[in-house]
């Protein structure tokens, strides 16, 4: 996807998303999941860094409250259909099925073996310490999040807050050529 494609897809998936505005799961949380995946994929060179990319934009996108909601990985992934069947997330067929599992088990516990879905998971875990809880180094899937520097690094995003989705978008567009 070309840097105006994901543009309307973030326009799109933010005007129809759910807890937009919550301190814990809302967009600053999506952003900085969006940042640390992309930070971390640029480290593992197998990693899609536009799947990081929109699923640091959709994975908390279906929460109807804030607290334990084990559907919400499987609503993530419907939205998502939604957007593909509208034409705005054309990933072609394997990548979007990578990317609509990584939605649909990211709160489930489990680790990845590929690169792009351990960044996206890894990336939501860093932030964890934003609700109190510290993310179990057993749960990380890719070596680069493990240790104090990853985790430093989540949390000096959180306090700066993270950039946008413009910038997001930019950093993808200027790195990635798609597999
Ligand atoms: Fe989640
Ligand atoms: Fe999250």
């Amino acid at each position: 996807m070309d840097s105006g494609s994901l543009t309307v897809l973030v326009e799109a998936a933010l005007g129809r998303s759910w807890g937009r505005d919550s301190s814990w799961h809302g967009e600053e949380h999506w952003r900085c999941v969006a940042a640390t995946g992309l930070a971390l994929a640029e480290n593992l060179p197998s990693a899609d860094r536009e799947l990081v990319l929109c699923f640091g934009l959709l994975h908390d996108t279906r929460r109807e409250h804030e607290w334990s909601d084990p559907e919400h990985g499987l609503r993530a992934e419907r939205f998502a259909n939604e957007l593909q069947d509208e034409g705005l997330l054309a990933l072609g067929d394997r990548r979007f099925a990578l990317l609509a599992t990584a939605l649909r088990l990211h709160a489930d516990g489990h680790v990845a073996d590929d690169e792009t879905t351990g960044a996206c998971w890894d990336a939501d875990r860093l932030h964890l310490p934003r609700v109190g809880i510290d993310p179990d180094p057993a749960r990380l899937s890719t070596k680069v999040a493990r240790g104090p520097v990853p985790l430093a690094a989540a949390a000096a995003l959180r306090s700066a807050g993270a950039p946008g989705w413009t910038a997001h978008v930019t950093r993808v567009c200027s790195t990635t050529s798609a597999p």
